[in-house]
């Protein structure tokens, strides 16, 4: 394969612009016999085009299962890392590498170590939100699915940790009852969502129902009538018998909401600055041209040192198990 530029994290190469971006992207996976995995903060075109749409967990059993050749990750580098670490013979691709994370640069390895260290008999759950760097400390891996059950399976002698993110800590503290030691890390999303505004949201729709992610502040969760994974979150629209809904989390989830329940309202919260909805800068990196090129090229590619790849595997397959066991 000719060698391409990657200095700004994405192949920057022009694209013809006559072309339906749509056919040409599903031509190449048919050819290349690669699948899209896209999570539900993506842009609508994005996740119209995806071959899998869902929350971080439902992504990793689907990375870990699928048989095609090549894993094209709609979503952010944590997410593509934890699906190379699963599948190290595959090649798995991100659209663009500066698609990071705040709550995962808000645990730095080398600090948390020490944490650790300071601490040698609690045992390590962190949210999937992390490095790989981070997983290879760790003894189980969660989401935001699966963490309370992972939590409530653990003695309750067990002195645990719970990384990097202080508000979904805080969260499973208050319905699991356990004293969980918590790392002081956030997502930058998840804590701008402004409680006035959204009361005065609800004051003016007051038969919408709130539903937040755990991600969200505690003042904010509180008011909240569900809390749950962007899945949870999803399946509680649908099921629900109310008509409208204030969406506490990254507004993209919004798109799969509205496609299913159409005939419902969807409002998207509102942050404490002048936007009215609230989007995460790294997800939204990823474009359907920066895709095309992704997949054409097989660039940007994802690579970890294979003894890093195998330490941070063994929480991620517990996790999977674990998960596995309680049927979720
Ligand atoms: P889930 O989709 O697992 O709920 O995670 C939300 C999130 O913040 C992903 O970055
Ligand atoms: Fe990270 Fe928050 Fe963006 Fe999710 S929404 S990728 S946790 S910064």
């Amino acid at each position: 394969m000719e060698t391409k530029n990657l200095t700004k994290g994405y192949l920057d190469v022009p694209i013809d612009l006559s072309l339906d971006l749509f056919q040409e992207i599903n031509n190449l996976k048919k050819e290349k016999n690669a699948i899209i995995l896209a999570h539900y903060y993506q842009d609508a075109d994005i996740q119209d085009i995806a071959d899998f749409i869902g929350d971080s967990l439902a992504l990793s059993q689907e990375a870990a299962k699928t048989p095609a050749k090549i894993i094209v990750f709609a979503g952010v580098h944590f997410m593509a890392e934890t699906a190379k670490i699963l599948c190290p013979d595959k090649k798995v691709l991100l659209p663009d590498l500066n698609a990071g994370c705040s709550l995962a640069d808000s645990c730095p390895s080398d600090k948390f170590k020490e944490f650790k260290l300071k601490n040698p008999d609690h045992l390590v759950i962190s949210y999937i939100n992390c490095s790989s760097e981070i997983k290879a400390l760790t003894d189980i891996i969660c989401t935001s699915s699966n963490a309370e059950k992972i939590i409530n399976s653990l003695p309750k002698e067990q002195k645990i940790i719970f990384a990097p993110d202080k508000n979904l800590g805080a969260y499973m503290r208050k319905i699991t009852g356990r004293d969980l030691l918590l790392w002081d890390g956030s997502c930058m999303v998840h804590e701008i969502f402004s409680l006035e505004k959204i009361i005065k949201l609800k004051n003016k729709y007051p038969n919408a129902k709130i539903i937040a992610h755990p991600e969200c502040e505690e003042d904010l969760l509180e008011i909240a009538d569900f809390i749950g994974s962007t899945s949870a979150l999803l399946a509680f629209t649908k099921k629900s018998e109310a008509k409208e809904f204030i969406v506490v989390t990254e507004s993209g989830i919004l798109h799969q909401m509205m496609k299913n329940s159409p005939e419902k309202l969807f409002l998207a919260a509102p942050p404490n600055n002048s936007c009215a909805c609230n989007e995460c800068p790294y997800m939204k990196l990823n474009t359907l041209e920066k895709l095309y090129n992704c997949l054409k090229y097989e660039l940007p590619e994802i690579n970890l040192p294979i003894e890093l790849m195998e330490s941070a595997k063994k929480p991620i397959i517990k996790m999977l198990e674990l998960s596995a066991k309680f049927g979720i």
